[in-house]
Parts: structure tokens; sequence; C-alpha cells
């Protein structure tokens, strides 16, 4: 392990390229997983997943399986506990016989070993009275409604000036209609709780994105104290948002638990379990239309969206959020429209709103571009805001130029012929592309930090904030050097933890200016308090304070994108066998780890740009390619060179470090650069994705 930061002097800790803390644990083995926590005398969960979409629960014969040797419990809602709030539809599950979509959980086998409860889960004979169902997504539907607002509490439509007018006097215009499909998040790690109730106080290992967010909601929904619930987690194996909510598999380990009183529950998902109940990016329907005058200038913009909903509880992804900010237009409409069906609930997934809503802009600029006969970059530029026109705020930091402009040098864009199919090497067409990404810097509430002084030397930093995968031990810990003026050796941190000071969800790219903010606050209220020369037990807490900058500033992260894609004539085939993305991120806390974001955010966005799909069935309602055989996400061999780079960015208003979020940033926008290489190459304009061999045949 390597703590010793190049510099590790006062206040440059940060910047530092620190090896991950919890790297020899992780890579010896050693570092607990929700799962690998030591209980005595486990007990094994294997659920029982409606195999309707819509009805009620008839007959649940269990006597076979109830008498397997091994076979402890089996639970339904004939013998389930009767939750204490039950207004959230996708968690107060085994409630009743209701069922509200298919794979939906409606019972659960407990056993002395995981086999033992899957084979007994099979014998358990389930009859049902079949309702009739509607899980076929199409944008035409009339039953569209317009939800009172978007995912984080963005308004679901705004309107500046009239678009219309704007757009039928434009010089140059577009108009086309963009796809993305339903897409499920795959963390290596599965969602694992293990849960261990005794004598009315429950412990439970889990892998979350947030502890003291799972423990609020379990503690609600059971109507126990907040104290008597303690959430541990003190590795994660993924999260990508899917673990951001707390979704029913936690619920339904805590039933069992109360149900088989005394002994521990293990419950970890199996990967075909990932693509029922734990959240999947919603499908969309995209139409844009751009005008411009002949200089190449938006005079109207219009974002209209259509989404996918569930009717048991509504999820309203922001998709054309990133629209109302990204580029000058005199004129500019967004909307968002929801399909309620009779489907698992829709959640976060990588940068949810932005991702799918980023590659139908980024796209169309693309085609307008060519349509104004300018460069993509020149383009962009040209349109580049004064002001966020949402807010009508000055960007704390915007340097989306120079990352276009550090792109096209690294990337070799100087020179392109614009030509399409203009280059051919053998049978594979080759072209580049370009796109523009933008995310914003979220803050969360509800975090607070504690320090301690322990007297010698060492300073025990604790927040109950955790680390997803993404370096947040590490970064964490350089930042409380930086904070409180130490080296990195100085530092105790403890983390992933309900029994520590509470911390927000480890989601929106938000964990380091919140918690990060909290650890200057903190540091700061210890030195006011104890000086500099601290006695053995002094401590000090603080929470996120309060920026008032948020009130004077819009706040987004910036990147530009460029890929190369080679398509093979023949068969369709699509490599892409290199991408340079450039980022403006304010600044980076650890160059090591910020690059490994970047990388994995680069690759989750060439995976939404080729693979990933969920292909559901409408007549039964469920995901029909629900593992990694036929749900692909790229593998060694898909993924070609990834030059990742960040410009130089002094941000003074976003927070004490002066960072952006660094994991969602990569996959915004990512995607549309490989749908525009893939067009320069070939001519053929992909709007729906995934960029599949059949839409390049012909
Ligand atoms: Mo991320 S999708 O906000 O957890």
């Amino acid at each position: 392990m390597s703590t010793t930061a190049p510099g590790s002097a006062t206040g440059t800790v940060i910047g530092a390229p620190l090896d991950r803390i919890d790297g020899p644990q992780k890579v010896t083995g050693t570092a607990p997983y929700a799962y690998e926590h030591h209980v005595d005398n486990p007990l094994y969960l294997y659920p029982l997943h409606s195999d309707i979409a819509r009805g009620r629960v008839a007959r649940i014969d269990a006597g076979e399986a109830e008498a397997l040797p091994g076979v402890i419990a089996v639970i339904s809602h004939h013998n389930a506990p009767t939750l204490a709030d039950t207004r959230d539809r996708e968690l107060a599950i085994l409630q009743s016989d209701e069922i509200s979509f298919r794979g939906q959980y409606i019972g659960a086998v407990v056993a002395e070993t995981f086999e033992v409860a899957r084979h007994a889960a099979n014998l358990v004979s389930i009859s049902y009275d079949e309702d009739r169902h509607d899980a076929t997504f199409t944008p035409d539907r009339d039953d569209l409604y317009t939800p009172e607002q978007l995912n984080a509490g963005f308004p679901t439509d705004t309107e500046e000036g009239d678009v219309d007018r704007a757009f039928s006097s434009a010089a140059v215009t577009m108009d086309e209609t963009y796809t993305t499909p339903v897409e499920h998040n795959n963390p290596m790690e599965p969602h694992t709780s293990v849960a261990v109730w005794e004598a009315g106080d429950l412990t439970l290992y889990e892998s979350t994105q947030g502890t003291h967010s799972v423990r609020r909601l379990v503690a609600k929904l059971f109507g126990l104290d907040r104290e008597r619930v303690r959430v541990v987690t003190l590795h994660v194996g993924g999260g990508f948002g899917s673990k951001g909510l707390p979704h029913a598999n936690t619920v339904l380990a805590v039933i069992a638990a109360q149900v088989v009183e005394g002994r521990p529950i293990k419950f970890a998902l199996t990967r075909q379990q990932m693509f029922s109940c734990v959240g999947y990016r919603t499908p969309t329907v995209q139409r844009i239309r751009l005008g411009a005058d002949e200089n190449g200038r938006l005079t109207a913009t219009s974002h209209d969206v259509v989404e996918q909903t569930a009717k048991i509880k509504e999820f309203a992804e922001q998709t054309a959020y990133a629209t109302r900010t990204m580029y000058a237009t005199e004129t500019r409409r967004t909307t968002h429209r929801l399909a309620a069906l009779d489907v698992s609930v829709p959640s976060w997934m990588r940068a949810p709103g932005e991702a799918p809503g980023m590659y139908a802009l980024e796209s169309a600029m693309d085609e307008m571009a060519i349509k104004c006969n300018l460069d993509p970059i020149e383009f962009r530029i040209r349109n580049e805001p004064e002001l966020d026109a949402e807010t009508g705020l000055p960007y704390s930091s915007r340097n989306l130029v120079a990352c276009l402009r550090e792109g096209a040098e690294r990337f070799g864009w100087e020179g392109r012929d614009p030509t399409l199919r203009a280059r051919q090497e053998g049978r594979w067409l080759v072209g580049t592309g370009v796109a523009s990404g933008i995310y914003p810097v979220f803050r969360l509430p509800g975090s607070k930090v504690r320090i301690s002084y322990r007297g010698d030397g060492r300073y025990a930093m604790e927040i109950g904030a955790v680390d997803i995968g993404t370096g947040a031990w590490t970064a964490l810990t350089q930042i409380a050097a930086d904070a409180l003026g130490v080296g990195v050796e100085s530092i105790n941190l403890s983390i992933g933890d309900t029994d520590l000071p509470s911390a927000s969800v480890a989601g929106g790219s938000s964990g380091i200016t919140v918690w990060g903010s909290a650890i200057f606050e903190a540091a700061r209220a210890f030195r006011e308090r104890h000086g500099d020369d601290p006695a053995a037990g002094d401590t000090a807490e603080a929470g996120t304070p309060d920026n008032p900058d948020t009130e004077n500033y819009s706040m987004h992260a910036f990147a530009a994108y460029f890929a190369e894609a080679r398509v093979n004539e023949d068969t369709g085939e699509v490599r892409v066998p290199r991408m340079t993305g450039v980022f403006a991120v304010g600044n980076v806390i650890n160059p090591k780890m910020a690059r490994s974001q970047f990388i994995g955010g680069m690759t989750m966005g060439l995976s939404m740009a080729l693979h990933e799909e969920s292909l559901v069935d409408p007549r039964f309602g469920h995901v029909v390619n629900h593992d990694f055989a036929e749900y692909h996400i790229p593998t060694n061999a898909d993924v070609g060179e990834m030059d990742v780079t960040w410009v130089d960015e002094d941000d003074p208003h976003v927070n004490p470090m002066g960072t952006k979020g660094i994991g969602e940033i990569g996959i915004c926008g990512s995607p549309a650069a490989i749908a525009n290489a893939v067009y320069h190459a070939t001519g053929i304009r992909v709007r729906d994705l995934p960029i599949t061999p059949d839409k390049l045949i012909h």
C-alpha cells in the first residue's frame, strides 16, 4: 500500500495519484462485500417471482417444498408480516395477492443452503387468476400523461419563446426522432442482503449506494425506530444507480429474517434476477427539432420525450434536461410524457436522463452541423451560450470549448474529410465522430462528518458514506488530509456504516462534493475548537454547509468525445478502435482513480451505443435476454484504446475542493460520438440504439 503521496505535505494531497487504500484488500480477496460478512448459522433465501404480469395469486401449494429436507419456511402474502407503511407499491411486497408486473416478488423459500432453497422454489406450485396486462411501450399511445415533475425535482416541461414560429422561419431545419431501449444495470456484484433480526434489532449487511437511506426506508416500512436498524456496507462491486434507491430485494430479506426470527438470512440475486426487480433505464422516444440561421446559429430547439414508467410507481426520467442548458438558442422547448404500464419500476442507471438525452441531442447536433455545412466542432462552438438559459445564471466554469479543442488535437481531427464513406480499408468503412457531454453538479442534503483526534498523531474521520467501487475510500482520505493539513497516513477513515454520521447516497456523481465539503467543514470546526495542538479525544462534527454560490452560478461538468468507428461492409459489425475523452471537471482529487471513472463511463457509453438492449416481450411483460449470454456488455475484446485526459479548470464556486462529479459524465455524450462516427463511415444514420449490424446492412 502506498500511503506516501508525492508531496503529501499540507494542502497538496488532493491531486496526488495515490493507490487505492482498499486495493490490497480487494486483490487479496479479503475486502468484505455484503454477502461475505460472517454471520452464525445463516439461512439462504431464494425468491418466488410472479409468472404473470397482472392479476392475483390464486393458490400457493408449498407442500412438496416444505417437505424437502433443509427447507425452513416458504413465505408468501399468507404468512409475511404486515408492513407499517405500504404506500410505496414497489417496496410493499407480500401484502396481498395482487400482481402488478411479471417478475414481482410473491414469496420466498428459506433453507439451510442456497441450493436447497433454489430447488424448493421450483417445487412450489403457484396458480394465478390472470388479468389482461399492458406492457407495450409505444410513443403514440392515447394514454400518455404529463408527470408533475421529473427525477431529481426537475420541471417536466420548459418553454422559452415561440419555438414553432422560429422553426418555421429558420434557414436550416432538422426534425428527427431517436429511440433508446430498456437497459439493465449489471454491476459485477448483484444486489445482496444479509439480514440479522435479533430481539427487535435489525442489522443489514447490504450492497447499496446509501447505508443511511436503506436504514431510513427499512425503519419506515417495518415500523422500527431508526436506532434499531444498522446497515453496513464496506465495499460494493458496482451500483451505477441500481443500488441507489432501495429495491424490494432488501424488503424481502428483512421479511424473511422476521419470519424465521433467530437466524440470519443471506440473499443474493442471481444474474437473471437482476433483470426483474432492481430498476432499469426507461426506454425513450425523443423527437428533436432544430432550426438555425444562415450562420449556423440555433434559433429553435425542441426536444419532446416519451418514456415508460410503471403503473405501481412513477419514475419520470429527466431525458431532455441537458437540452435546456447545453447550447445557445433563441427559442427552446422541452417536454416529457409518460406511458404507465404493467411493468416493474424504472429507476436510475448511470446518468439517468442525461445519457439517453445526450445521445439524441448530440446526434441531432451532428445532423444539423452537416446541414449547415459546418464542421461539427465549429457548429458547437458557434452555439456556445453566455449564460445557462434555464436559470439565467452564469456557469461557475464552462470549458466545453477547451475540451473540444484539446480533444481535436489529441484525436487528430484536423484535416478530417467530412465526405461520407470516404475512407475504406479492405471491407471496413472507417469514420470519425465527435460529441459533447454535460453533467450537473448535484448537492444532496443530509451528510455529516465527525473528526476525533486519537492522540497518536492520527485522526479518526467518520462518515456513513459508501464507496461503490469509485475510489471514495481513497479520495475521502486525501480530502481529509488536506482539510486537516496532515499527511494521508494521519487519517483513519471509517465509512459504510449507519453507526457513523449520516451520509447522502452515492448517486448523481455527488459524493465528493457533498461528503468532501462536510469534511472541510468538520476540519474547520475542529481547528476552531481545539486549535492546532489537540488532545486525545478532542472531537468535532459538522454537516455539508450551504453553498451560497449555488444561487449565483449554474454548475456543470463538461466533456468532449471523439470516436473512430470501423464498420464491416459485409457483416455490419462495428468496431471502435479508439476513443478520446477530454473532461472539464474542476480539480481532480486522484488522477489514477479519476481516469478509471472516465474510462468506465466511456466504456459504458460504448456499450450503450453498440450493445445494450433489454428485449421486452410484451405478450408476457418480461425481459427475454436476461443473462450475460444475450445481454451483451463489452468485454476487453470490444474496447479499443481509451485516451482520457482533462483540462485545467479552476472552479472556486463548486465546493472547497474545487471538484465536480466524475462518475456519470463519461456516459453523457460518448454514445453519440460513436453513432456520429458510424454515420461518417457508412452514410447510415442510426437513430435507434443500440447500433447493431442489422441496422447497417441494407
Ligand atoms: Mo447514479 S445513476 O446517480 O447512482
